[in-house]
């Protein structure tokens, strides 16, 4: 298997992008990406696309070969494209594959790319449905903010966790949001914003939640041995892990563990060789307010029951013992769901080559992504560190 490193990323702001097609929002994050690693068209191998549901959204499927046209690799250059689908772990599940096709020798340079337009429609709430099991959860009523919301109860009651404590995490992760220039939200907001907000699903209020948004996301991939053909940054990936669960919550022993962010956590680790205590930050999938500090607990740097606490004392914000989220998150950078996880992978190539502007973390030398599919039955975790 050979070492494989990220030399290039682009993104596009996220948003209502009511003036950008979906299209357009893969075509701007893909030119971003490729001027960024210094490589031309007939350099790439092969494309990988996490899309969740561009069928529904905009009535588009066949997004592999749709993205690489736009983006030029389709008529005259026949680059293999394909689609990743595994809800919103869709883009990070696409960056496991380019990993997957360069370590095993297949391709050389490849491309990873995760997009959404999900503004378009009036029932994304249903096309979000989705994602969890239409039978026994979606039929039956399940939002995704509801089935969230089950997990956020259960957490409440079983670790005492205060609706203050709950609301730190949207109001940090806004925080650094307004930090972000490409951030679907870049205002800083306080506890009473959300604790004010609109009652989504019991706790969860409008603040808990990941916004509905459009935008897209690129990484460009090749052999590590390779990497400094095109740049003097590469950024290495030092693990690359994915796991499975049940698809419905409510085959779960424990709604507030993840099950599959524990397996591939503690894969990531063994691949890297790593203990939780060599991270320097990390990205993790808050579509609500609840799952980030479930993640960091799953993810085993925090004690079950502790991260409430460690949030509220300022230790997952900038300048904190572990800064999570640094791009704002799901919750303010917002959520094109197919485009998150390689946005998370972004964010740490941002990080990594201290091109963090005002939310750069200070030594940053190693960082860690988890993204997740449903409420867990797909997660997706991987590692990195400057090259
Ligand atoms: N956080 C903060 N503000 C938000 C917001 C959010 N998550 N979502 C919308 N807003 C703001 C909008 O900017 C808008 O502000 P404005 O009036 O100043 O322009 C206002 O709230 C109303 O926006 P609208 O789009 O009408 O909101 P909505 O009520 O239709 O949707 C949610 C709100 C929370 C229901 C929706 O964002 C949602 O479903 N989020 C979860 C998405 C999800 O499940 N993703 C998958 C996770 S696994």
């Amino acid at each position: 298997m050979r070492e494989v490193a990220v030399i290039g990323a682009g993104m596009t702001k996220f948003g209502e992008r009511w003036d950008t097609s979906f299209r357009d929002l893969c075509t701007e994050a893909g030119i971003a990406a490729l001027e960024d690693a210094n490589v031309a068209g007939e350099q790439i191998d092969a494309l990988f696309v996490g899309s969740m549901s561009a069928g529904r959204f905009v009535g588009q499927e066949h997004v592999g070969a749709l993205v690489a046209d736009y983006v030029g690799l389709g008529g005259d250059l026949h680059v293999p494209a394909t689609r990743v689908e595994a809800a919103c772990a869709s883009g990070g599940l696409a960056f496991r594959q380019a990993v997957a096709a360069v370590s095993s020798g297949m391709s050389d340079v490849v491309i990873a790319a995760g997009v959404e337009k999900m503004t378009d429609v009036g029932d994304s709430t249903d096309v979000l449905a989705g994602a969890a099991d239409r039978e026994w959860e979606s039929f039956a009523g399940a939002t995704f903010p509801g089935l969230y919301a089950m997990i956020a109860c259960d957490y409440m009651h079983k670790y005492g966790l205060t609706r203050e404590q709950l609301a730190q995490v949207a109001v940090k992760n806004h925080f650094h949001g307004a930090r972000n220039p490409f951030a679907h939200f870049q205002n800083e907001i306080t506890q009473s914003t959300v604790m004010n907000s609109t009652l989504v699903a019991s706790p969860l209020r409008l603040f808990d939640c990941s916004p509905v948004s459009d935008g897209a996301a690129v990484v460009v991939v090749c052999p590590l041995e390779k990497a400094r053909e095109f740049t003097d940054t590469p950024i290495k990936v030092l693990a690359s892990a994915q796991a499975g669960d049940t698809i419905a919550l409510h085959d779960r022993p424990d709604f507030s563990t993840m099950g599959a962010t524990v397996a591939a956590g503690n894969s990531a680790f063994r691949q890297a060789k790593l203990e939780r205590k060599d991270i320097d930050f990390v990205e993790v999938h808050d579509c609500f307010t609840i799952a980030e500090l479930c993640a960091i607990e799953d993810l085993g740097f925090v004690p079950k029951g502790t991260a409430g606490k460690f949030t509220e004392q300022g230790e997952t914000q900038l300048g904190g013992k572990l800064p999570v989220n640094t791009s704002g998150g799901l919750k303010a950078c917002g959520h094109p769901v197919g485009a998150t996880g390689i946005k998370q992978i972004w964010e740490v190539v941002q990080q990594l080559r201290g091109e963090g502007g005002k939310r750069q973390v200070e030594g940053a030398e190693i960082g860690m992504t988890q993204n997740v599919g449903g409420t867990g039955a797909t997660v997706v975790s991987h590692i990195f560190r400057r090259a």
